[in-house]
């Protein structure tokens, strides 16, 4: 496995490596099986697979979420050896950001609602360190993962707008025994928050499974109750949206591809969700 951390370094190995095609997975690191399943899928699919690990200042929009975001190289690259990845990307802040960066993006209602509206700026952010990583490495395919259903989105939007000859591939959200959704943010949580974080997916289940036998008004209304039971959590949104356009409803027959998502502190630790809902 390559390992390196300047711009020119990366380029000039893929000037003399010269490969078929490239599948790319970037990650902020701490790195769980979630990430993994990303590398497994873009080996399969690619001549060589590129991870980067790179903590974007850019996108938080709290500054002690930034501090507080775990961080753990060696563990990282031991992991990413054991998946068989080819080549790691590990820039500095400079390498990543030379020049002052202002770009105001525009993808509409898709960075607006829910993840877009708690967290300003947001995903102006991720599309900035996106799209220099995409510059950087060139890729065919690039992966993510389904937890961060928001950001796919976004990123999908990017790449239209930017004319990119990327694929971006959005892959399943691989959960933990209890069913909590995995996340580097995980690290974080004391025994009983992740005990208690559990409950997230559960009232998730039950709302996706009851779209015949409630009102979206009333499912809501069951989300916030049943998480509100455990002192712990503290919902900071909960939306039925349409799956495409990321709008919120608040009845059944505005769509068909339906999807519930969610942000709850959990403690000091904010974790964001989501699922399918079963028609
Ligand atoms: O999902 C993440 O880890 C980050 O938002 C990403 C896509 C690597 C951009 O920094």
């Amino acid at each position: 496995m390559q390992v390196f951390k300047t711009v020119k370094e990366i380029q000039i190995y893929f000037i003399n490596s010269k490969p078929k095609s490239i599948g790319f997975v970037p990650t902020m690191g701490a790195l769980h099986v979630g990430h993994i399943s990303l590398i497994n899928v873009s080996k399969k699919q690619n001549n060589i697979t590129v991870c980067s690990i790179f903590v974007n200042p850019k996108q938080f929009n709290n500054p002690e979420d930034l501090i507080k975001y775990p961080r753990n190289i060696d563990a990282d690259l031991e992991k990413l050896a054991n998946a068989n990845c080819d080549v790691v990307f590990v820039p500095s802040v400079e390498e990543m950001y030379p020049n002052k960066i202002e770009k105001e993006y525009n993808f509409g209602i898709l960075s607006t609602v829910m993840e877009g509206e708690h967290r300003p700026g947001h995903f102006n952010g991720v599309a900035i360190v996106i799209e220099r990583l995409f510059d950087i490495i060139k890729p065919n395919k690039a992966y993510f993962g389904e937890k961060d259903f928001q950001q796919l989105s976004v990123i999908k939007e990017l790449v239209k707008q930017l004319k990119l000859p990327i694929k971006i591939i959005g892959c399943p959200i691989i959960r933990e025994d209890n069913g909590l959704a995995m996340s580097s943010r995980n690290e974080r949580l004391t025994k009983i928050e992740h005990n208690a974080a559990s409950e997230i997916n559960k009232a998730l289940k039950y709302v996706s499974q009851n779209k015949n036998n409630y009102s979206v008004l009333e499912l809501k209304k069951y989300f916030n109750n049943y998480l509100s039971k455990n002192k712990l959590l503290t919902t900071e949104y909960f939306e039925i949206a349409d799956g495409n356009s990321l709008t919120p409803i608040n009845h059944w027959n505005e769509t068909e591809y339906l999807i519930a998502f969610t942000a709850v502190m959990v403690g000091g630790v904010r974790l964001i969700d989501n699922m399918t809902i079963i028609n």
